[in-house]
């Protein structure tokens, strides 16, 4: 892959120029004092940062002493596994008070009203570190931002010699701004294991998220084992490995192997919650229904409305939807449940039993976006269901379809939550919306009292590209680092309490593997991440990306892969008066160089350097560009067709 060189790069780009950044910074980001150097990166940025003077060595013996919490065993495992494996120090813990102790986790008697439920305080002292917070949870993330504080090498998986473990003295106050701090994983387009969600929450919660969304079912896969439904899993788990562009591939025929793809038994989603719950974070089950619901149709086909689902197969990324006339999408195939079929209810009323006992979350999301409504407009028996019920239309079938989930939902305990198209055919007052389409819909439902989670495309999208389709796999949107940081959860105009929070949701149609999976959620997820935590008056771009660049290093170090789009220039293009090209390139963030080559040969900084607008010479076949921040490469090395660059420009 053309990724490594540039990888290593940015492990050399040199420190003082992210301490430029953020000292240039300091007035505009002060709290109580300038943040001064830029030993304190700390992501999401903390509601309070106050910098004294000296520094705290790390002994070669160190003790954590930590309440005695049953909640908080994971968190000091965490933290002594953390500090002993790159050190190489010996870390004792103590449930005793101990004047000696190195790192002190306390659990406030008297509850701090400031902190909340997942809020802390962090004092670097000299001679001692003390975190306070009123639950655990804010005990873990003060721990997360202690290691923030610590050398970059605090996150290798191996012993580092020759460090000097210091951390700078600080005051930090901190809390969330927001509840609801998500990321969704979607597991049922491309399968991920037991282990790689395990992986993925790791990663997650040192930005303090909360909540991981598990897109549990889609029409590539049913993933969750559901008794007395083997089907689900026998069938409705696999499909036929392809690799390319999702979406088009070549149709599998009866003879290739469906043995592409896996589930999660029963003891693994017990797993799943336990291991997320000892890191403070709740995960959320997406059964998406009554759309995207192939998977289940080829395993139990008589619960479609259309008889040649007798004959469906699990999508393995072959066209099944025309979006060429927008949504609602023209359905090639029925992939829909059918919500005039009794049997339909008795399924979900089986499945939402089983799931609702799995997930303590409150929250069952059923999906509900994107049905087509190709193929019940033609149905005999969807018509004699809106003959019978009084339904005008196809969205208030689907309405008469959420209506009767949210009972089954409910009925097991839980709260019902699905996707911003439910509010089209009406939907109950006790709904919770997840906003995807854009803002306006999770406003809407926020002014008519519905509680609401914001995960807009616009800025939320983790599977849109992070740069040039030159360089990004390809999908049908962009979403750049710069666009994610805008993002702004709670809109003017609307109660704040109906808001419970924001999230970024990763579709895997495009995601092969759990480092790309990585590569689409870093460093986007640090933006997020900072919208739903940090106060709102504290986001700052040109700091943020000061500290996203070191924490690229952290990463680099941790081997969690992220994606360096962000230095990748921007091309935009257009025909000047005489019908060439013109062609303008910029960067996404200040500071950086762009040098270029039309000769097929690899720029450097000693080629020319991109001032103005570029015209092709006349035979050029490829622009190649790279960026610098001064004498370092940054970028990757882009290789610009002239012939795409005409297409883009549009007829000569
Ligand atoms: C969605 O992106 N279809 C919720």
């Amino acid at each position: 892959m053309k990724l490594t060189v540039p990888f290593l790069f940015l492990l050399f780009v040199n420190i003082n120029l992210f301490a430029q950044s953020i000292e240039g910074n300091a007035e505009t980001f002060a709290n109580n004092e300038p943040i001064s150097n830029s030993e304190i990166a700390i992501i999401p940025e903390p509601v309070s940062v106050v910098k004294q003077a000296g520094h705290f060595v790390l002994p070669a013996n160190i003790i954590i002493q930590a309440s005695k919490s049953p909640e908080l065993k994971q968190t000091v495992a965490f933290l002594q596994e953390r500090l002993s494996t790159p050190t190489g120090y010996y870390v004792n813990t103590l449930s005793t008070p101990s004047a000696t102790a190195t790192i002190k986790l306390i659990l406030n008697d008297k509850q701090d009203a400031t902190l909340g439920t997942e809020g802390y305080h962090l004092t670097v002292g000299l001679k001692q570190v003390t975190i306070r917070a009123n639950k655990p949870a804010g005990l873990f993330y003060g721990v997360q931002s202690l290691l923030q504080l610590l050398p970059k090498e605090i996150e290798s998986k191996e012993e580092i010699k020759g460090i000097k473990w210091t951390m700078p003295c600080v005051e930090i106050t901190d809390y969330p701004r927001l509840g609801w701090r998500g990321l969704m994983f979607d597991v049922a387009r491309h399968f991920f294991t037991k282990q790689e969600v395990k992986q993925y929450i790791d990663a997650m919660v040192r930005y303090k998220y909360n909540i991981l969304h598990l897109h549990l079912a889609d029409d590539e896969g049913w993933r969750i084992e559901i008794k007395g439904l083997p089907k689900l899993t026998e069938v409705g788990a696999w499909n036929v490995k392809r690799v390319g562009n999702f979406g088009d591939f070549i149709p599998p025929t009866a003879d290739e192997p469906r043995n592409y793809g896996g589930f999660y038994t029963q003891e693994d989603i017990k797993e799943l919650v336990a291991y997320a719950k000892e890191r403070f974070v709740d995960i959320m089950p997406e059964i998406d229904v009554p759309g995207h619901s192939l998977a289940v149709i080829a395993s139990y086909p008589d619960l479609s409305c259309t008889p040649e689902a007798a004959t469906y197969k699990v999508r393995s990324g072959e066209k099944i939807m025309d979006w060429s006339r927008g949504a609602p999408p023209i359905g090639l195939v029925d992939n829909t449940l059918c919500p005039a079929n009794e049997k339909v209810y008795v399924f979900l009323d089986t499945v939402f039993s089983q799931v609702a006992k799995l997930f303590p979350f409150p929250y069952i999301h059923v999906g509900g976006d994107e049905v087509s409504h190709t193929f019940w407009e033609k149905n005999d028996q969807i018509k004699e269901l809106m003959k019978r019920e009084g339904l005008k239309t196809i969205p208030e079938v689907q309405a008469y379809f959420e209506k009767r989930v949210e009972k089954i939902i409910v009925a097991k305990g839980k709260k019902f939550m699905a996707w911003d198209e439910v509010l089209e055919g009406g939907v109950s007052q006790s709904a919770a919306v997840m906003s995807w389409r854009s803002m306006k819909y999770g406003t809407e439902a926020a002014k008519a009292g519905h509680e609401v989670v914001m995960s807009p495309t616009q800025f939320a999208y983790l599977d849109y590209m992070q740069a040039d389709a030159i360089t990004e796999p390809k999908i049908y949107a962009s979403l750049r680092l710069s666009k994610t940081y805008e993002f702004e959860p709670v809109p003017e105009g609307v109660n704040p309490v109906y808001i419970k929070g924001g999230q970024a949701n990763l579709w895997t149609e495009q995601v092969y593997n759990i480092r790309q999976a990585e590569y689409m959620t870093w460093p986007r997820g640090f933006a997020i991440a900072e919208s739903v935590w940090s106060p709102k008056e504290k986001k700052n771009w040109t700091n943020f990306f000061a500290r996203t660049e070191q924490h690229f290093k952290r990463l680099d170090i941790a081997e969690t892969k992220y994606a360096p789009s962000v230095y990748d220039p921007i091309f935009s293009v257009k025909r000047s008066a005489d019908r060439n090209l013109s062609i303008s390139l910029s960067t996404e963030v200040e500071g950086l160089d762009i040098y270029y080559s039309f000769d097929n040969s690899f720029p450097d900084r000693f080629y020319p350097k991109y001032t103005a607008p570029l015209v092709p010479p006349i035979d050029a076949t490829v622009l190649k560009v790279i960026t610098y921040r001064g004498k370092t490469p940054v970028g990757r090395m882009m290789n610009m067709p002239i012939e795409e660059l005409n297409k883009r420009a549009g007829k000569k």
